[in-house]
Order: C-alpha cells, then sequence, then structure tokens
C-alpha cells in the first residue's frame, strides 16, 4: 500500500480526546481495570474491576454483560446511545494454554432482537487489550463523525481520533491500520482491527470482523462476530475501527508454574531419548523462537517420528515454553506422537462416508495381517496403524492412506497383497 497514502489518512486524524495510562501487570489472569469510552461526551476512562465481579461474573460473558447492566435501562435498545458495545478476554484469555483462550466476547443489545447478545470471535483483539492492561473495554454515546479509537500499549497511550479518509470495508480498512499503526513488518502481528462493513450501515444482521495479521500470507486476515448483528450497533455509533497496537507479539504472560504443570506427568516411559543435538538444530533453526514451537514439533516429528522427552526438555530449555503447554500441544494435534511412529504410516479412514462402505472390515484385515490393534506399532518399528476421521475424499470410499499414498475404494481383500508389497 502506498506510503503517501497511508501517511495521507494519518495527517487528516483529529484527536478528539487522549489519555495516558501507567502500565498494568496481570494478576492470576486479571489486569484488574476495565477501559470505558463515551463517544458522545468524548471522555475515556480507566475503571477498577471489584472482587465482586471477579466471584460473581467470571470469564469474558460474565465481565460483558456486568458491564452491560450498569449502562442500560428497561427502555434502552440496540440504538439508544446508552446501548454499550462490551468487548472482553476471561481470565484465560492469551495464554495459548486452553482451547478458546484467545477469543474475544463481544456484547450488545442486538438489532435484531432487542435484547442481550453476545458473540465470540477469534483474532487477537481480546489477548492484545488483557496484555495492555485491561480485562475488558466498554463503548457507549455516538460520535459526531468516522471516529477510531486507538489503544497503544507500546506507548500506553489510548486516542479517541477523527479518521475521515479511510476505507469503511473491513477488507480495506484492517489492511490501512496494521499498515498505519505498525512499526516496522514485524510488527505487523502486534496490530488488531476491529470494524463492520459499509453493509451493517444498512442491514441489521451487520458482522463485528476482528483482523489478525497472517505473517505467511502477509495480509490482515478477518475473524467474524456474526451473532446479533452487533457490526450494525458499531456503525450506528459512527465508529470506523478500534486499533490496538500490541507490546510484542510473544504473549504477556503464560501460566509457567500452575496446577497444571505440577499435576500432568505424561508417560515417560513410552518415550525413548534420541540425539539432542539435532533437535537443538533444528530449534536453532527457528531462531529460539516460542511463536514456531508447532514447526519446531513438526520438523522434530517428520525427521525421528515422534515428540521425545529429550525434544520436549529441549524445546522447554531454548525457548522458554512451558512443558505443560508443549505435552498439550504433542498430545492435542493428531499428528504429533509421543511413542515412536512405524517407518511406514497406515491410516484407515473411519469416517462416516467411509464407515458405511465398510472400512471397519478394512482395519480389520489390517489388524490381523499386522498383528498389532490400531494405534499400535509392530515391534520391528516397520508399520503403524491408524483410524482417522475423514480423509476429504469421500468419493473415493473407503479409504486408506499409506505415508502419502491414498487409495480410493480399498478393499480388505487386497490388504495382505499390500503389506507384502510394503515389506519388500
Ligand atoms: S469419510 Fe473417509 S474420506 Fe471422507
Amino acid at each position: 500500500m502506498a506510503d503517501k497514502r497511508i501517511s495521507e489518512m494519518r495527517t487528516r486524524h483529529e484527536i478528539l480526546t487522549e489519555l495516558s495510562y501507567p502500565p498494568g501487570e496481570l494478576d492470576r489472569g486479571y489486569a484488574n481495570r476495565t477501559l470505558h469510552v463515551d463517544l458522545d461526551r468524548k471522555i475515556i476512562e480507566i475503571r477498577p474491576v471489584s472482587e465482586q465481579m471477579k466471584a460473581l461474573w467470571v470469564g469474558g460473558k460474565g465481565f460483558d454483560l456486568w458491564l452491560m447492566f450498569r449502562e442500560i435501562n428497561s427502555g434502552t435498545r440496540w440504538d439508544s446511545p446508552e446501548n454499550p458495545i462490551c468487548f472482553s478476554s476471561g481470565p484465560l484469555g492469551g495464554t495459548a494454554s486452553f482451547p478458546g483462550s484467545g477469543k474475544t466476547l463481544v456484547t450488545s443489545i442486538s438489532p435484531l432482537t432487542n435484547s442481550i447478545m453476545d458473540s465470540n470471535v477469534g483474532g487477537y483483539f481480546g489477548p492484545y487489550l488483557k496484555f495492555a492492561g485491561f480485562d475488558a473495554l466498554c463503548i457507549v454515546g455516538k460520535a459526531d463523525s468516522e471516529t477510531i479509537l486507538c489503544i497503544d500499549a507500546v506507548r500506553n497511550r489510548i486516542t479517541l481520533e477523527t479518521a475521515p479518509l479511510e476505507s469503511i470495508d473491513s477488507h480495506l480498512v484492517a489492511e490501512e491500520f496494521t499498515e498505519m499503526y505498525a512499526g516496522s513488518e514485524d510488527d505487523k502481528r502486534n496490530i488488531a482491527v476491529v470494524s463492520a462493513g459499509r453493509a451493517a450501515d444498512h442491514i441489521r444482521i451487520g458482522v463485528l470482523n476482528f483482523s489478525f495479521y497472517d505473517w505467511r500470507r502477509r495480509v490482515a486476515r478477518l475473524k467474524q462476530a456474526g451473532r446479533g448483528g452487533i457490526g450494525r450497533v458499531f456503525r450506528d455509533k459512527k465508529l470506523k475501527a478500534l486499533v490496538i497496537r500490541n507490546r510484542d507479539y510473544t504473549p504477556a504472560w503464560r501460566i509457567v508454574k500452575s496446577k497444571v504443570s505440577d499435576i500432568y506427568v505424561p508417560n515417560v516411559a513410552s518415550m525413548p531419548d534420541i540425539d539432542r543435538a539435532s533437535v537443538r538444530t533444528t530449534i536453532s533453526r527457528w531462531n529460539d523462537d516460542p511463536e514456531y514451537v508447532i514447526e519446531m514439533m513438526q520438523d522434530i516429528q517428520d525427521r525421528d517420528r515422534h515428540i521425545s522427552k529429550a525434544a520436549i526438555d529441549e524445546i522447554n530449555a531454548m525457548t522458554g515454553v512451558p512443558k505443560a503447554e508443549l505435552y498439550h500441544i504433542a498430545t492435542f494435534y493428531k499428528a504429533f506422537s509421543l511413542a515412536p511412529r512405524g517407518e511406514v504410516m497406515i491410516q484407515v479412514c473411519v469416517g462416516t462416508a467411509c464407515h458405511v462402505k465398510g472400512s471397519e472390515l478394512i482395519l480389520d484385515a489390517f489388524e490381523r495381517e499386522l498383528g498389532i490393534r490400531r494405534g499400535e506399532t509392530t515391534d520391528d518399528g516397520r508399520f503403524s496403524l491408524e483410524a482417522v476421521a475423514c480423509l476429504g475424499c469421500c468419493s473415493l470410499a473407503p479409504v486408506v492412506k499409506i505415508d502419502e499414498e491414498v487409495f480410493g475404494n480399498a478393499q480388505a481383500k487386497a490388504v495382505a497383497d499390500i503389506i507384502e508389497r510394503k515389506r519388500g
């Protein structure tokens, strides 16, 4: 995108109000502060989180509702100025240790039902909000003209700005603000933009789009908070975007020591040690960067056919990622195995289409022929057998995959020949 056009857009911003704030510390998942923005009065405030909030309104949805109930009354409709849009991330938000902990909860009175509606969405906005020092953001009022809220956690500064020139459509505005606020190409990962497209000016089912920068494709991609038409409320407030700039793309806090890491003791007996030097070389190829632990583990799995205890130890020592998190990854994704897989990997699809076409019979035939059960490896380490979900080529059902080769219309009677050929 032309730098000139971006800088011209930037120079046309008028700062309506700004707030410098002291950086906060996260304590057991809470920043203990919320951010309150009034677009009518052009006021930005930081408010404390009470112990009662944490005890009774736990989670992103809970905080959103607590904030909503403080703003609305029985007569509040979706387009009333006092109808807030609330964004929250729960106490686990941004930990990267549990599924769903990257989500942001968005809540408002819905234009579709005129009742409170929440929607959850991926992307990084909620975690970045927490890393910036806020458990939730509550926006009320309506702006006079196209306005953005910018939370800059690098400068510890929050601004409400007019933004007349930027696009409204989300796929464009996300690119523009990512370009405008990132300090460098690498820094683009630290930018998240919330917006709603032009359609949300006209229809009540408008979604909110949350951007995240895909550094592989080098584009800002979008996730949607689709439920309830909250994008319509966003545009009704004349909000063009919320922009947040994170301090660093490495999460600002992790579960370094927790109940999970204390009690999770994997079955080490099934994890033989391997050459630690080659593991260290692999980790170094990814610059010891905790952002790339999955890529490191993929390389190690491909080479060693498993993720060994030694590999977990080395990744932990060189990247600082807690072992509990590494074991979580290694056991969550089917692509990883803690025990060595065979030289030949046989996968029999037991998805619906393959099941109705008799894949269980094929699986039985492989078990008989190899003398192992599904999920096991032969004693000589030659073959591993797995039952897997849909392989994505159901028209060929039943399907068997051997290493990278896919066999369609597979038959149980052909299994003995296949094994014979593979044994060579
Ligand atoms: S169900 Fe087997 S390939 Fe889809």
